[in-house]
């Protein structure tokens, strides 16, 4: 029922040239019929490449962040309108490294994922807790109070029209994944939280999912996928996740 999912997120890396050379090797490689859902959410100013170059192919892609405002004076900040118009399908929204590095609270993010639900965005929620959170034991705390926080502004129906990213902080580009179960506990636990619309929402693990690990992680029953950032950078790595989904 939950269509596997794959979805790399290439944070601020890679050149104009990398990417049109990164973009060119996942198309060669994703054509044809596919089981997986398959994203890429470039910077950005790749975004309008990204249209060019995977239009032959069956990959999506999508905005690492978006405005929670419709349109108006706020310099430097992009619409859920302007990612529609390149042809975004995707944006993540609340992933750590913006809750930690530029302040993002949990009303804020629930404000964005609105905002992008609304215009027809399926937004990537990432939710996820530090290692000092996980060794105080405040795992499912935390993460109940991150999707909660969305839940009471959109409805366990809105929050079931985006997609949802367990990414535990201290697994983040760290090389250190959770385990299997690690992370199956987790999923199984926001599934829960999302009551009847858990069963037809993809929830996703992200946290250094590299080729070798994924096979497993996608064994379990509630993980539907991955948000991939490192081993996203390769075409191949990725594609190698990717058929891992299958
Ligand atoms: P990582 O990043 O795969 O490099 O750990 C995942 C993410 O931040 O989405």
């Amino acid at each position: 029922m939950r269509r596997p999912t794959v979805i790399g997120n290439w944070k601020m890396n890679a050149s104009f040239a990398q990417t049109a050379d990164l973009l060119a090797g996942l198309s060669e490689g994703w054509t044809g019929v596919h089981q997986a859902e398959v994203a890429v959410c470039p910077p950005y100013p790749y975004l309008a490449k990204a249209a060019e170059l995977l239009e032959q192919s069956n990959i999506a892609f999508g905005a690492q962040d978006l405005s929670q405002h419709a349109s108006g004076a706020y310099t430097g900040q992009v619409s859920a309108d302007m990612l529609l118009d390149l042809g975004c399908k995707y944006v993540l929204v609340g992933h750590s490294e913006r809750r930690e590095y530029q302040g993002e609270t949990d009303t804020l993010i629930a404000e964005k994922f609105e905002a992008a639900a609304k215009k027809g965005l399926v937004p990537v929620l990432c939710v996820g807790e530090t290692l000092e959170e996980r060794e105080a034991e405040k795992t499912f705390d935390v993460v109940g109070r991150q999707l909660r926080a969305v839940i009471e502004r959109v409805g366990l129906e809105g929050v079931a029209k985006g997609v949802v990213a367990y990414e535990p902080v201290w697994a983040i580009g760290t090389g250190r994944s959770a385990t299997p179960e690690m992370a199956q506990e987790v999923h199984a636990y926001i599934r829960e939280v999302l009551g009847p619309e858990g069963e037809h929402t993809a929830v996703l693990y992200g946290g250094s999912v590299k080729p070798e690990s994924a096979a497993a992680l996608f064994a379990q029953q509630d993980i539907d996928g991955a948000l991939v950032g490192g081993a996203s950078l390769k075409a191949e790595d990725f594609l190698a996740i990717c058929r891992a989904a299958e």
